[in-house]
């Protein structure tokens, strides 16, 4: 079953290309206009929305973080992001004109469900982005856009991060559309760059071997930090989840932008840190501004270890290692910065000895609250 991978975890970062080629499949019409004919949703409910919360746990929230940057750009709706099981206990601000996108890779997490039983008792709507099709969660829901990842069986998830990402960029380029947006050629624009992440994707998986002698170079270390901002910055803390899960390391993901309010002080001689460098043609010279993290954390002793786009040399002379990917447009980026940070927690792990696809005290689909 593992289609001769040693693990389900690495069959299913390999199976990633297809996941986002299926999630991308038929759901546009023959004017590569957006169809989401599977949503059932009414398109009045849809224009009228004023707020849009992401609810979900673990990796599908980091989905979410990462779509929010995309559909507040796209739509112009304030996007909040928020972990279901503290959602829920909050008395959160929702009403009719409330969008809820509960995300989840079972359907089945307890925690996500109570919060959608919440948030529809208030009035909310919501619409889920799952990838088990007949589950509890879109049952549930007002609403459901399915990924198409196939079955994920590995504990950590992996292609189920990518293909909510992809579900929820159509579902922020929809309600763009719908509502008439501005920019009628951006949308087509990053519809045409969605397609082209699978074959980016398989760029980033065939150049796997780097990481892998990194990873097992490293299978004594006892901490590793990551550091990303804007999109990158939930990447990095997804990075650090995977670590965390699969190689049982201590391991901890920063907004590189918070680094001198505070986590800068755990930097010391021979401290591993992942950066996750923006694209050096993103607005808001936030590559120079990443870049000269790197040279502080490296200036006190940091080993940098730098996710990078291909042609970016100005990481050159700050980075021990550098882990390139394809050049994208910024808000899709994290579609292939997080593929070495996968790759790297999977192979350290395997070096450790341990069971990649089954990490201790932990279960696949968390059916308790
Ligand atoms: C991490 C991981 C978990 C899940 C979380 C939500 O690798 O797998 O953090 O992402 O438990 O699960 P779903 O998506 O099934 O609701």
């Amino acid at each position: 079953e593992k289609g001769g991978f040693r693990s389900f975890m690495d069959k299913e970062i390999h199976d990633q290309p297809q996941a986002i080629t299926d999630t991308l499949l038929g759901r546009t019409d023959l004017q590569g206009r957006l169809q989401l004919d599977d949503l059932r949703i009414d398109e009045s409910v849809l224009r009228a929305v004023d707020k849009i919360i992401v609810i979900a746990c673990g990796t599908a929230a980091y989905a979410g973080h990462v779509a929010k940057y995309a559909i507040e750009h796209w739509c112009r709706i304030p996007v909040e992001v928020e972990l279901a099981h503290e959602f829920r206990y909050r008395d959160p601000i929702v009403n009719e004109k409330t969008l809820v996108v509960a995300v989840s890779q079972s359907g089945e997490t307890m925690d996500t469900l109570m919060a959608v039983r919440h948030a529809r008792e208030q009035g909310a709507k919501v619409l889920s982005i799952v990838n088990t099709h007949g589950s509890t969660i879109p049952r549930e829901s007002d609403a459901v856009l399915y990924t198409h990842a196939g079955p994920e069986v590995a504990v950590a998830s992996t292609k189920a991060f990518l293909s909510q990402i992809t579900a929820a960029y159509l579902l922020g380029l929809y309600l763009a559309q719908l509502r008439g947006n501005k920019f009628p050629d951006e949308i087509r624009e990053v519809l045409s760059d969605l397609r082209e992440m699978p074959a980016k994707i398989q760029e980033v998986i065939d150049r796997a071997d780097h990481v892998r002698q990194v990873a097992e170079s490293m299978a004594d270390t006892t901490s590793v930090l990551f550091l990303g901002r804007h999109v990158g910055y939930p990447v990095a803390m997804e990075g650090a989840l995977k670590l965390k899960e699969l190689a049982y390391i201590h391991a901890e993901g920063f907004a590189a932008g918070e680094l001198k309010h505070g986590p800068i002080a755990l930097i010391e001689e021979g401290q591993p840190v992942f950066v996750v460098v923006p694209s050096p043609r993103g607005r808001d010279s936030l590559h120079s501004k990443v870049v000269s993290n790197i040279q502080e954390i490296r200036a006190r002793g940091a080993r940098t270890l730098v996710i990078a786009e291909d042609g970016d040399d100005a990481v050159v002379p700050y980075a021990d290692e550098i882990f390139r990917i394809p050049v994208s447009s910024t808000l899709l980026t994290p579609l292939l910065a997080v593929v070495p940070l996968q790759i790297f927690a999977c192979e350290l792990a395997t070096a450790k000895g341990l069971d990649v696809d089954q990490p201790r005290n932990l279960a696949k689909s968390v059916t308790v609250e």
